[in-house]
């Protein structure tokens, strides 16, 4: 049995919540409030690919207004990941997050109802706006709230519910399709969840991080009532610790190339780019479609085979909420890009050779592939971003790595069914391999394991030349 009365033993230092077992039921729930960010993010991303047929018809779009309608989005998400590190500097990550409610709130009922297609368009460009910005800006309010122990775990549900809204979104496009009411519920709809992320977050504290750094230290101790005893305790000396070399003032973009941080500011962008690179949103986008090219005979069935990717995607990254704590992130990473290297190799060579059970084939293959994004590099990257950086450049270098994601997803959405027609569908898939291979040697070399680790004992892994000194709990335990 732990002796209770050494508060930083071993045992207690691995286990989350050794005394007080509700501890956790709370911080499950503030995760689950500020992960709705995430369930809109996949939601509003999500919609348009059924929404779309009506939209078609109503406004009478030819295909390049199509591709703007799917595309505007992302263009706002850009948008959002710029003006997100500095509002959530400025007002502090719970406001910034209360925005965002309100944003995807008016923005859902505004699209819904909007009169004509340009007025659409900037709709969809303003919830691309709350969608960048909550897209790191939940991970991080997540990880600046979590104990250490259960970090992963608890940041990696912002991507399940990414996952969910987005097989939802599937679901509530099929069931007002059915309805025959159009895409107006469709997008309508969103304001649920958007006014249950306002609402949540007036509950929620500030992080105890942010407040720290304004010296207001006992807001960050009450901040920090959902933790045990010992890790409050844990917790408030590491950021004691961190914030004693802090310089104060604004951030600075020249800071990242100071002492160590520019290799974690090239571990933040290489992964969002890496996310991209290995082209998962061309099968959240283009599933449909993709299906269609290997010979599925009616809509319907690719639709069905889609909402099977959807579920596969949604219960992986259950699996890694489970799981990434224990694992630790490096063997889900690369183990994940090992997966998604074979699959998009087998699945050019389907295509290419053209087999009459190509679809049940490509199938099993896009299978395997979303089930190795979703263990590895899905969650990775957004937990990744969100802890690798110090709390003073958190937001910046946060907002930095997530403009890249989704500069690429963009450039990567965009240019796919061009590349289809310019090189063939083979050879599309075959030049992402080759993009995830390079990801994989990038993950090797420049990706640290962060399991269990505060986040001030990331910050002097980046400023110690990337070599790791003992957690303070570990500190503590050598003086004893
Ligand atoms: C990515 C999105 C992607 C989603 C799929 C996220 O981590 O950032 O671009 O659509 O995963 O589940």
């Amino acid at each position: 049995m732990a002796d209770s009365s050494r508060p930083f033993n071993n045992e207690s230092a691995t286990r989350p919540f050794p005394d007080k077992p509700h501890y956790a039921a709370k911080v499950y729930l503030i995760a689950i409030v500020a992960a709705l960010g995430g369930f809109l993010f996949g939601y509003d991303t999500g919609v348009i690919s059924g929404a779309l047929l009506y939209l078609k018809q109503d406004f009478a779009l030819n295909s390049t207004q199509q591709e703007i309608a799917v595309s505007s989005v992302l263009i706002g998400s850009i948008l959002g990941a710029v003006a997100g590190g500095r509002l959530s500097d400025g007002l502090g990550r719970k406001m910034s997050l209360i925005i965002m409610g309100i944003i995807f709130a008016v923005g859902a009922i505004l699209s819904a109802f909007a009169p004509n297609f340009p007025f659409f368009l900037v709709c969809r460009i303003i919830l691309g706006f709350g969608i960048g910005a909550s897209s790191f800006l939940a991970p991080m309010y997540i990880a600046e709230m979590a104990p250490p122990s259960l970090r992963g775990s608890l940041v990696a549900l912002d991507q399940l519910l990414i996952t969910a809204g987005i097989s939802i979104s599937y679901f509530v496009d099929l069931a007002f399709a059915h309805a025959g009411l159009g895409w107006r519920p469709m997008v309508g709809v969103a304001v649920i969840p958007g006014l249950a992320l306002l609402i949540g977050m007036l509950f929620l504290t500030e992080t105890p991080r942010w407040l720290a750094e304004r010296g207001r230290w006992r807001e960050a101790e009450l901040a920090m009532d959902h933790l045990s005893v010992e890790e409050r305790q844990t917790e408030l000396t590491a950021i004691r610790e961190a914030l004693r070399v802090n310089t104060g003032g604004k951030v600075k973009l020249a800071e990242f190339f100071q002492s160590g941080l520019t290799w974690a500011l090239i571990a933040g962008i290489g992964l969002a780019i890496f996310q991209q690179l290995v082209g998962i949103n061309t099968v959240i986008y283009y599933a449909p479609t993709i299906f269609t090219f290997a010979g599925f005979q009616s809509a319907s069935s690719a639709i069905l085979a889609t909402s099977v990717v959807g579920a596969v995607n949604f219960f992986t990254t259950l699996l890694a909420v489970f799981i990434i704590d224990r694992v630790g992130r490096r063997p889900l990473l690369l183990g994940g890009l090992v997966g998604i290297i074979i699959s998009l190799i087998v699945m050019g060579f389907i295509f290419l050779t053209g087999a009459s059970n190509t679809g049940t084939l490509v199938l099993i293959a896009l299978l395997v592939y979303i089930f190795s994004f979703a263990i590895g590099l899905g969650p990775v990257f957004w937990l990744m971003s969100s802890e690798i950086f110090p709390t003073r450049v958190r937001a910046s270098g946060a907002a930095i790595s997530t403009f890249f994601n989704w500069t690429f997803n963009f450039l990567i959405s965009v240019t796919f069914l061009s590349l289809v027609n310019a090189i063939g569908i083979s050879s599309t898939f075959w030049l992402y391999a080759v993009f995830a291979v390079i990801a994989f040697a990038f993950c090797w070399y420049v990706i640290p394991e962060t399991k269990g680790r505060t986040l001030e004992d990331i910050e002097s892994f980046w400023k110690n030349d990337r070599k790791w000194e003992p957690a303070p709990t570990e500190r503590r335990l050598a003086h004893d």
